[in-house]
């Protein structure tokens, strides 16, 4: 029941400034976003990737409001980029966009997302990964996905995200599933409405295990984005059912979700990416860590009355 409410607060300006005020918010922020910039981050990839671990790089941010800042969501990018170049661990570190910080939502949004977002991919190519477009609110798949089928066409390898709780999922999986695609599946996390997505918790696993069996007999490199125990061993056993090797799919996990079993897969052999986000505009990102689970909320109460 809390998912729902803390979800509408991640929108709240009012809610946003207070909670980014809380003096003891930053310790349990830590948590899910271990670093605020790039001389924080760095040492993290060159220590989570000496254990084995893949990583998907997240600039935290979203809902920007000028062009200007649309800009410097695009420089952060690059200047993480440059920064690991040297590191030479190629697609060992792939980035995740939200094209809402590119400007997708402003004037022309679509145009500018796509102009922003480009060089980020073309400098990704150059130093031999890729960019995966992360998905949000449901308005805004549309022209995510025509921005990655535009991408697409330089930069095949670009991966994007579907969500297992919309109903169009199943069909963007068919759409998706050819050879060539990367595509990360999830089961969402935003608040959506009734008319486009299923509410219910075992709706939304069922939708996951219907679209993960698409991905998984289809052509493509299907991205399994989830910590439930059930789905990832519904996963390994619809791979081995598919006749895929290790190397042809992935599990991916958020930082600071269930860290133990990332070691464990990547131990058995399995690509394990850690979608590592970092940054100062981290309230959204938080804020949907926190509806995920209404422990987490528990323990962020707790942290403020105890100082
Ligand atoms: P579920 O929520 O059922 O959790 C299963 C178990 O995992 C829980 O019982 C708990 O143990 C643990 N867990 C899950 N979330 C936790 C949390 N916040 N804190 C502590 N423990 C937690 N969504 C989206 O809409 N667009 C996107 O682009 C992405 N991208 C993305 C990338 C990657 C790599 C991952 C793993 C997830 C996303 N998501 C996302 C988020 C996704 O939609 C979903 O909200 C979360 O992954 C939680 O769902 P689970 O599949 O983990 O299952």
């Amino acid at each position: 029941m809390l998912g729902p409410v803390i979800l509408a607060a991640s929108r709240s300006d009012r809610m946003r400034r207070l909670i980014s005020a809380a003096p003891v918010t930053k310790q349990v922020v830590d948590r899910f976003i271990p670093g605020e910039t790039v001389d924080d981050i760095v040492p993290i990839v060159e220590e989570l990737t000496a254990k084995g671990l893949e990583l998907t790089m997240d600039v935290v941010g979203e809902d920007i409001t000028t062009p200007e800042q649309a800009s410097a969501a695009r420089d952060a990018y690059l200047e993480l980029i440059e920064r690991i170049a040297p590191l030479g661990l190629g697609d060992k570190v792939e980035m995740s966009v939200k094209l809402s910080m590119f400007g997708q939502a402003l004037d022309d949004g679509h145009e500018l997302a796509l102009a922003n977002v480009r060089p980020v991919v073309e400098a990704a190519a150059a130093i031999g990964t890729t960019v995966t477009l992360d998905a949000e609110d449901h308005t805004t798949l549309d022209s995510m996905f025509a921005i990655h089928e535009e991408l697409r066409k330089d930069f095949p390898q670009t991966g994007c995200v579907i969500q297992a709780y919309l109903f169009r999922t199943e069909a963007d999986a068919r759409r998706l599933a050819e050879a060539g695609s990367r595509v990360r599946l999830v089961k969402g996390a935003y608040k959506e409405p009734a008319q486009v997505a299923y509410q219910q918790k075992h709706e939304i696993d069922k939708a996951y295990v219907r679209v993960l069996r698409i991905l998984m007999e289809g052509e493509g490199y299907p991205m399994i984005g989830s910590h439930d125990p059930r789905l990832i061993s519904i996963a390994q056993e619809l791979a081995r059912r598919a006749g895929r090797k290790l190397d042809e799919y992935e599990f991916q996990m958020l930082y600071g979700i269930r860290g133990e079993e990332h070691l464990r897969l990547a131990a058995e052999g399995h690509r394990m990416r850690v979608y590592t986000a970092y940054g100062t505009d981290w309230y959204g990102y938080f804020m949907r860590r926190l509806a995920e689970k209404p422990a987490n909320l528990r323990f962020f109460a707790r942290s403020m009355v105890s100082k």
